[in-house]
């Protein structure tokens, strides 16, 4: 692998390459259907008049704007339609490096390689701060490291790939460490709807300057090919640097990608308004019983393994098998099963792998690895 390839790419192509049968549980791409409303919407929008194929307002179409803007509390000035959650953190990141003082990015480890590959893309300076044993990151933590430098702090809850999700205290204790080194938190929810614990507080929920919600219809709508995400910024009467963010990002994101599918907004827009929360629900416990099936197996197998309170990602750590890309392969070429190695999330789990729920096959990919082990 040549230090320029993604992860997650190299290891897709390996196990597509394999030999064998192998069971992806690479990437988090659902394996489940989306809305009813969503299919019916993209249906109903191929029918309609050549009008409603030109280009949409370039923040977005202005009733999805809307539906988000009252679904979340927030002014509708104050979001942002995005290719998915990856352009609005993308967004978030570069603005807030841009309009705070510092050049420092403050991310947890393990972290989510595109925080990692975006900073460095970015010119940032990087601060990993490892998370606890439990995977939880402690603000406290995130104080000691932080300085007159630092810029943005990026956060994910539910968390890819640790599963744990943050409760209230941590979340208030995050805007308030940023708050005191005038730094931007960028808090990333595209798992929200994957909140096992009941513990899952949106950072919205606390009233700061300091802090842009970053989500996407990505996982909540079993749709990541669709790309359609948000970002909530500061209100435009903050003060500035905060009150000009959402501007600035709007000017960012037209010059880079115009606007974002048409057809992708509509049908997200009549999935929003017409599905119910029971579709949430099925596809959260669908989630669960692939955990408990899994993570079975897993202790059956002698692995040490997280149980993850939110998102899709269970990580275990086999004895004398650390996560290492030579390992993945052995496993892929060997067992059949294809994960993530731990050291693709940086240091703090590399003795770890990451495999995603997202296959019908879990509990035979957990089965694979007690044999295997
Ligand atoms: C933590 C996290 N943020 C963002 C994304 C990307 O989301 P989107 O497909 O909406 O760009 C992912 C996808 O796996 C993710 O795990």
């Amino acid at each position: 692998m040549d230090d320029d390839t993604p992860p997650f790419f190299y290891v897709m192509n390996y196990a597509s390459e394999a030999e064998g049968d192998v069971i992806d549980m690479v990437s988090g791409n659902p394996d489940w259907e989306p809305p009813e409303a969503l299919r019916e919407g993209l249906h109903e929008y191929a029918d309609a008049d050549t009008d409603a194929f030109q280009y949409p307002p370039s923040v977005g179409l202005r009733e999805l704007r809307e539906e988000i803007a009252t679904r979340r509390g927030v002014d509708i000035s104050q979001v942002v339609i995005t290719n998915g959650a990856g352009e609005a953190n993308h967004l978030a990141m570069a603005e807030g490096l841009d309009a705070m003082d510092g050049n420092e990015i403050i991310l947890a480890d393990p972290v989510y390689p595109y925080y990692d590959g975006r900073t460095n893309l970015l010119d940032a300076e990087k601060t990993l701060v490892p998370v606890d044993d439990d995977g939880h990151l402690d603000p406290a933590a995130v104080r000691e490291h932080a300085s007159a430098e630092t810029a943005v702090i990026v956060v994910n809850s539910p968390n890819n790939p640790t599963g744990v999700t943050y409760g209230g205290d941590t979340v208030e204790e995050l805007v308030d460490v940023a708050e005191e080194y005038d730094a931007l938190l960028v808090s990333d929810e595209v798992y929200d709807h994957f909140d096992y614990s009941g513990r899952f507080t949106s950072a919205l929920s606390i009233d700061s300057p300091n802090r842009v919600v970053t989500n996407s219809f990505s996982k909540s709508m079993a749709i990541t090919g669709w790309r359609v995400g948000y970002a909530i910024f500061p209100r435009e009467d903050r003060p500035d640097p905060y009150g000009g963010l959402v501007d600035s990002a709007r000017t960012r994101h037209m010059l880079t990608n115009v606007a974002i599918s048409r057809p992708a907004q509509t049908a997200v827009l009549q999935a929003l308004r017409e599905t119910g929360p029971e579709y949430y629900e099925q596809v959260r416990e669908r989630m669960v019983e692939r955990i408990d099936r899994f993570t079975a197996a897993l202790e059956a197998a002698g692995a040490d393994y997280t149980e993850p309170e939110g998102s899709f990602y269970v990580m275990a750590r086999f004895p004398g098998t650390p996560g290492t890309m030579e390992n993945i392969e052995m496993l892929i070429d060997e067992a059949g099963v294809a994960g993530m190695p731990g050291e693709a999330f940086g240091e703090s789990r590399s003795d770890w792998m990451r495999f995603a729920l997202v296959s019908p096959r879990v509990e035979e990919a957990a089965e694979r690895l007690d044999e295997f082990f």
